[in-house]
């Protein structure tokens, strides 16, 4: 049986002889992730940017350690990393300050029906409250966005163009730079929901010349409840917070209040301060790994997984030329919420359902599907768990009956 060199370092696979192919709803937490999670709240456990005493100013050195490893592992300068509750409020945040300022009746946002509820909803509400007007790229006929597609959609009028960077369903890799090119050319600014990117793609956002780009720290090996939002300097600067309170100010007066610079200005109230530390120690662990090594484990398996897949009668498959660690498929004439209960049953853990897209899910023609989604910590042996619990669901539902 292969070794997988990394496998140790999640003690939730420990003892267990399960299939966890959920990667993409949330990875697991390495020790490295638990143990400085653990020591700020064993020995720290106190507030950050505001106690003049010395567990104060380590935790906030701690603290603002994981904003600096952020901004290394994308290549941004530390104030143009604010730290949210994770992807959905950092994108959530740019349509209500940056969408709401800017856009007005006659702009045009650019969208696309592979797009996350997070990277979607926020637009849609930005549009009806300003008067823009949403614009699809179509997708071509695997469902990709294409830079042939997105160049017949972006006009003078385009101010925003706000894509998914890689889908958490079909895990395509959208073209972002050539995107980035094109919206440019116009004066449009480019928000990045890279929620499914940053764990798998290198990234660096000044080569980029990314505009906006938001990812959660939890599917990259990090703790729940913290996310980041990366913005140019000069566009944070122009923002105004949305949410108000605690030490984002500069001054509070009676008629009027001032605000700090970014990213402070967008942090109010006490911060998850043990999932930022956290957070840096997951970059740590990528960093030292490497992304590349990870993507090529992650691409290898998913390739193995997908052409023993392919060959069950009864599996119908909405993504064979996915770039990244993601299966979405179906067993045909069964509902995914059944057949996810039976890879349960058989200790293969998979999620089913709209996944949060429920514009591809329309689109594909369906109601929804099941997902395998594989990360650094998967092995062959789950591919084979994964393969043949399908050829045994297919048998079971169709002794059922369907
Ligand atoms: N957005 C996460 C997913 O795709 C939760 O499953």
């Amino acid at each position: 049986m292969e070794k997988n060199p990394w496998r140790d370092q999640f003690p939730q696979l420990t003892g267990k002889d399960d299939a966890f192919l959920d990667s993409a709803a949330s990875s697991l937490k390495p020790l490295s992730v638990i143990a400085a999670v653990d020591h700020y709240y064993h020995d720290l456990s106190v507030n950050i940017h505001r106690g003049m005493y010395a567990s104060s100013y380590e935790a906030t050195r701690l603290y603002e350690e994981a904003r600096a490893k952020v901004a290394a592992f994308i290549h941004a300068e530390e104030e143009e990393i604010v730290f949210l509750r994770g992807a959905t409020a950092a994108l959530n945040l740019v349509a209500s300050s940056y969408g709401a300022a800017m856009l007005g009746p006659g702009d045009e946002i650019v969208v696309s029906e592979l797009e996350h509820h997070s990277s979607f909803l926020p637009w849609q509400a930005v549009a009806a409250k300003t008067g823009a007007r949403l614009v699809f790229v179509p997708l071509d006929p695997d469902y990709r966005i294409t830079v042939e597609n997105v160049r017949k959609v972006i006009t003078t009028k385009t101010k925003v163009v706000a894509l998914t960077y890689v889908s958490n369903v079909m895990g395509y890799v959208t073209p972002m730079r050539d995107v980035i090119a094109l919206a440019h050319a116009v004066g449009a600014v480019v928000v990045a929901d890279a929620a499914q990117a940053v764990q798998h793609l290198p990234i660096d956002v000044k080569s980029l010349d990314v505009d906006f780009l938001a990812f959660s720290g939890h599917k990259m090996l990090g703790p729940t409840g913290i996310g980041v939002l990366y913005g140019k300097a000069a566009l944070l600067a122009a923002m105004e917070p949305v949410e108000f309170g605690g030490e984002m100010i500069d001054e509070v007066n009676k008629d009027r209040s001032s605000w700090k610079d970014a990213p402070f200005k967008f942090e109010a109230g006490t911060m998850p301060i043990a999932s930022a530390i956290g957070l840096g120690a997951a970059v740590d662990l990528l960093d030292s790994i490497g992304l590349s090594a990870i993507e090529d484990h992650v691409v290898r398996i998913r390739r193995y997984a997908y052409t023993q897949l392919k060959k069950v009668e009864g599996i119908v498959i909405y993504n064979p030329t996915a770039d990244t660690g993601v299966i979405a498929f179906n067993i045909e004439g069964v509902h995914p919420h059944d057949a996810a209960t039976f890879f349960a049953e058989q200790h293969v853990s998979l999620r089913a359902g709209h996944h949060c897209a429920q514009l591809l899910i329309k689109a594909l023609g369906i109601e929804a599907c099941l997902r395998a989604s594989f990360y650094l910590y998967n092995t062959y042996a789950d591919c084979d768990r994964l393969v043949a619990v399908a050829k045994e669901a297919v048998r079971f539902f169709k002794g059922v009956g369907f």
